[in-house]
């Protein structure tokens, strides 16, 4: 019998209505065009305005975009994970409501957080269920509404950040597609770079941690920039290096979608051409867990079964890696 493998075989995304763009930014903190494109690649971002809305909204609408375009019934789905740094709720499972906003009764579901590595990671742990036989359908959703911690009038990092959602259902494969290796990374000493002091169980809310703002993401960019550039380009030579794979065998990069030049820099490191690249922060900068899936969507016409595709990400934590997948379908 030949060894099961675990493919992606459909995708779906959701990105809000609302544009901010840079010109717009512009009136709101101390920047300007010229600094975010020629910094970032950023040119907007979208963000989820309606009040009462959060991650599940995106996730919801994401998954159902996949169940549209495949005729999926969602009754057929054994796991849904939602891959999030910003869940609905404290204690509440984000992944519980979303399965029973899309219908997928018969499925169990939780929540997966590693910061903008939590999609990566989810393909890990959706590949692994579905590598063991355990399960046949598995929904991997990456979806943040960054928009709710962000401080819009810190310009470190509200231009960078944006919301929305993607979707991608793994399932058996017997011809060798899908996911083939991975190499994962974490290391907690970044934690004091890129994170939300306030609002958790370390530091439960206070009335003086509001009024100081710091309950909203706060980032020192050098440091982090500086990791993710060595982590993400060192992480993409190791799975290419250890799978005899060249530059040539590589259709595509998918990476995380956090700085341009960040992105340049791991493909440079590979001696990729941009052709090759996948490349959408312009439109939609640094949505966390839905980068990697909002790439596969816009790609998905260009993608050839049986294309090597290289991912990589790198977030806070620190928490990074790269996967080397097959994929499986011509669309
Ligand atoms: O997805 C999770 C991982 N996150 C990341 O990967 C983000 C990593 N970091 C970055 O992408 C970059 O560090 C940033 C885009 C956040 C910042 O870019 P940078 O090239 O590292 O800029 P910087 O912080 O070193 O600042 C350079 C200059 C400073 O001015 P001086 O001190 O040289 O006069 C800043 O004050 O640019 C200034 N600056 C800005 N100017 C206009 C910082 N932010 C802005 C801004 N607009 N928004």
């Amino acid at each position: 019998m030949s060894k099961i493998t675990a493919a992606i075989t459909a995708v779906g995304a959701y990105v809000p209505e609302y544009v901010l763009t840079n010109q717009i930014l512009e009136t709101m903190v101390d920047t300007n065009d010229e600094w975010i494109t020629t910094r970032t690649g950023i040119k907007e971002r979208r963000i989820l305005k309606e009040e009462g809305k959060g991650t599940s909204f995106l996730a919801t609408k994401a998954a159902q975009n996949l169940i549209d375009k495949t005729g999926l019934n969602p009754e057929e789905i054994d796991l849904v994970i939602v891959s999030t740094a910003t869940p609905d709720m404290k204690a509440a499972s984000t992944a519980a409501y979303t399965a029973s906003q899309i219908g997928a009764k018969n499925a169990f579901s939780f929540d997966l957080e590693a910061a903008c590595s939590s999609f990566l990671f989810g393909m890990s742990v959706a590949s692994s269920y579905i590598e063991s036989g355990r399960y046949k359908k598995v929904l991997l959703i990456g979806a943040d509404k960054n928009s709710s911690f962000i401080n819009y009038e810190d310009r470190a990092t509200c231009i960078i950040f944006g919301d929305g959602g993607g979707a991608v259902l793994f399932e058996p494969n017997e011809e060798g597609m899908g996911l083939q290796d991975e190499y994962l990374r974490s290391d907690g000493i970044g934690r004091e770079f890129l994170r939300a002091k306030y609002g958790g169980s370390s530091y439960p809310i206070t009335k003086e941690a509001l009024e100081n703002g710091e309950h909203y993401v706060f980032q020192d960019g050098k440091t982090v920039f500086k990791n993710a550039v060595f982590n993400m380009a060192d992480v993409a030579v190791k799975i290419l290096e250890r799978n005899n794979l060249t530059k040539d065998d590589v259709a595509w990069l998918v990476a995380h979608q956090a700085n341009k030049r960040i992105i340049d820099a791991t493909a440079n490191r590979i001696d990729l051409e941009a052709e090759k690249v996948m490349m959408n922060i312009e439109k939609f900068g640094n949505t966390t867990s839905a980068t990697l899936p909002l790439l596969l969507n816009d790609y998905e016409t260009q993608l050839k079964k049986g294309d090597k595709l290289i991912f990589a990400a790198f977030g806070g934590g620190f928490t990074w890696g790269s996967i080397y997948l097959k994929w499986a379908y011509n669309s």
